[in-house]
């Protein structure tokens, strides 16, 4: 869906579809100068990462793998629990593979130093981070990001990928949510 879609629910836009896919193909250059025959293995953080492992992997001109992993987030507030939990486990191993975590926002930065301490423990070759977007206060606590498409504002945003309640994953942008959708419980 496009922003006008939402109607009043978005305020204001502040990732373009064009604008992702400019980052996604700025972040894919990068990754190939890195990467090029390590066959890294994409690892996908569900649900949110879902529309950024689709484009970002089509844009790679290297062979990779991908797989999946999803970890407890948000739920239906809009902070941070802190607290991180495995609903669903890698179907791979990582011993000596070369990993390429990718997800949509790294906001407090929690589920990313996370997953970091966790795939070391699992005998990675190399562990590299490629985020759509970054908040402010991920930058205040000690996460790598090698790749990374957009700083912004420390607003809650949906789209992309991103949702409130599982909503507006599928906005073509990502955008500023109305308060008034969350204060509402809708
Ligand atoms: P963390 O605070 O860096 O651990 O971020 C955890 C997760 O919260 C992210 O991967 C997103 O799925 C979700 N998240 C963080 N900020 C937002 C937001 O503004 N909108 C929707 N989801 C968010
Ligand atoms: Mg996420």
């Amino acid at each position: 869906m496009d922003f006008e879609d939402a109607g009043s629910d978005i305020v204001s836009v502040v990732v373009t579809a064009e604008q992702i896919a400019e980052g996604l193909a700025r972040m894919a250059r990068e990754i190939e100068a890195d990467l090029s025959g390590k066959r890294p293995l994409m690892v996908g953080v569900l649900k949110g990462a879902v529309m950024v492992m689709a484009d970002l992997a089509r844009e790679l001109t290297i062979d990779v793998e991908m797989d999946w992993m999803a970890v407890s987030s948000y739920g239906r507030s809009t902070k941070s629990s802190g607290v991180v939990r495995i609903l669903k486990d890698l179907d791979s191993s990582l011993e000596g593979r070369h990993v390429l975590i990718v997800e949509d926002i790294v906001d407090s930065g929690v589920t990313l130093s996370w997953l970091l301490e966790n795939f070391a423990s699992r005998g990675a070759a190399s562990i590299r981070v490629a985020s759509l977007l970054r908040k402010p206060d991920a930058m205040s606590v000690d996460v790598p990001i090698d790749y990374l498409g957009f700083d912004i504002p420390n607003e809650f945003v949906v789209g992309y990928g991103l949702d409130f309640a599982e909503r507006y994953r599928n906005l073509k942008g990502v955008g500023v949510l109305n308060p008034s959708v969350y204060s509402d419980g809708a």
